[in-house]
């Protein structure tokens, strides 16, 4: 079947049987192999991207269930080549060992930061726990997560008063 969707901000087309799953088709037919694969049934988290601007497992998605729709992968979060703020965070937050489990992370990371601007520690705790690390022991992650949260309250606020 042919599959058309946004990835990235790019439209791209490919080709994929019905039964092919989004990881997969990312990875092999689309060439996104940042998109990790780590379990396939759904509970480690590594595969998730955004779909539609919202997080979920590409390993429990088929790849005909996002034509038309837009995905994001961790190729998608560099702005001009250069890393964003929340990848930033990671690397000097120590965030990242083998990294693994990073790419996933960093989507649900991305996702729910846009749906919950001042995360408290346990929500970004509850968040997490859809996904397993082995290396880091999640207190970096979630410094990492609580440190955007906190600048980019910052700046918002700057913004306004700067418009005042
Ligand atoms: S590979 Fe999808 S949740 Fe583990
Ligand atoms: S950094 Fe190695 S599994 Fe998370």
């Amino acid at each position: 079947m042919e599959i058309t969707c946004t990835l990235n901000g790019v439209q791209r087309t490919g080709y994929a049987e019905s039964r092919t799953l989004l990881s997969d088709f990312l990875r092999h037919e689309l060439g996104a192999t940042g998109t990790h694969v780590g379990c396939e049934h759904g509970v480690c988290g590594a595969c998730t991207v955004r779909i539609n601007g919202a997080a979920g497992r590409s390993c429990l998605t088929l790849a005909v269930q996002v034509d038309g729709a837009a995905v994001d992968t961790v190729e998608g979060l560099a702005e001009d080549g250069q890393l964003n703020d929340l990848q930033l965070a990671f690397k000097r937050h120590h965030a990242l060992q083998c990294g693994f489990c990073t790419a996933g992370i960093l989507m649900s990371c991305s996702d729910f930061l846009t749906r919950v601007s001042s995360p408290t520690e346990q929500q970004v705790r509850d968040m997490l726990s859809g996904h397993l690390c082995r290396c880091t022991g999640y207190t970096p992650i979630v410094q990492a997560v609580l440190d955007v949260a906190a600048v980019r309250a910052s700046n918002a606020k700057n913004n306004i008063q700067g418009d005042i």
